[in-house]
């Protein structure tokens, strides 16, 4: 799949595009991921890309011209035109299922803006939707995107070593995981679980189906209801 990123500032995403999953699914020729730099684009002497809101009030919002100019510019660069994507507190909230569906797509372009956000004629006039990563406020669209990309790409068939691992997996089923150990068996006092050095298929199993089903319930009562 092919992954446009818009943004003023490129530099925050050098480490996370060159290191772990995105360096491997990268080399791999598994997703071609783009920086475009917004900056780039405008029509302004001074690279302006913000500007006043109208009818008053604090902060600057992003202007549509160097927006517009660079999705252009990253559209026709390949076909199909991609899906576009806000980046933006506003927005619908991203899930695993959302990540699944977007995970299908040819051609995925993210937009991130900075301030008080986009003149709405940048959502409106390229048919982009919002994407927001939870209830909160950060300062920039740019950590949101990488967020996105990492959940999304991990899923790209190949891109993790064990096949199974994105199935069986926390919010696959609306279930946390269950607790999990690895060497020594004893630890500073902390023993691992005799069911788990057992051997027995069967008894892990349902050992750590009650697990995740005891975590669910009590740390997020909201998936354990949705689950009812
Ligand atoms: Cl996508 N952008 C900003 N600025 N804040 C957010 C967000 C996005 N998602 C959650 N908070």
């Amino acid at each position: 799949m092919r992954i446009d990123v818009l943004t003023i500032f490129p530099g925050i995403f050098q480490g996370f595009f060159n290191e772990s999953l995105l360096k491997i699914v990268r080399a791999a020729g598994l997703a071609d991921v783009r920086l475009w730099d917004m900056r780039d684009y405008t029509d302004d002497k001074h690279s302006k890309i913000d500007d006043r809101p109208y009818g008053g009030g604090p902060g600057m919002v992003i202007m549509p011209q160097p927006v517009f100019a660079a999705v252009e510019a990253a559209d026709t660069d390949t076909q199909p035109p991609a899906r576009k994507l806000l980046l933006t507190p506003q927005g619908r909230t991203l899930s695993q299922p959302l990540a699944r569906e977007l995970a299908q797509e040819p051609r995925l372009m993210l937009i991130c803006g900075r301030y008080e956000g986009f003149d709405e004629r940048i959502r409106l006039g390229l048919h982009a939707e919002e994407l927001s990563i939870g209830d909160y406020v950060l300062a920039g669209g740019e950590t949101a995107a990488m967020v996105v990309i990492e959940a999304i790409v991990r899923l790209i068939p190949g891109a993790l070593g064990h096949p199974d691992s994105t199935v069986q997996e926390s919010f696959e089923d609306d279930t946390l995981d269950f607790p999990q150990y690895t060497r020594p068996p004893e630890f500073r006092g902390m023993a691992v679980p005799e069911v788990l050095l057992s051997g027995n298929h069967e008894r892990i199993r349902h050992w750590r189906a009650e697990q995740a089903a005891q975590r669910t319930r009590h740390r997020r009562p909201d998936l354990a209801y949705k689950n009812a």
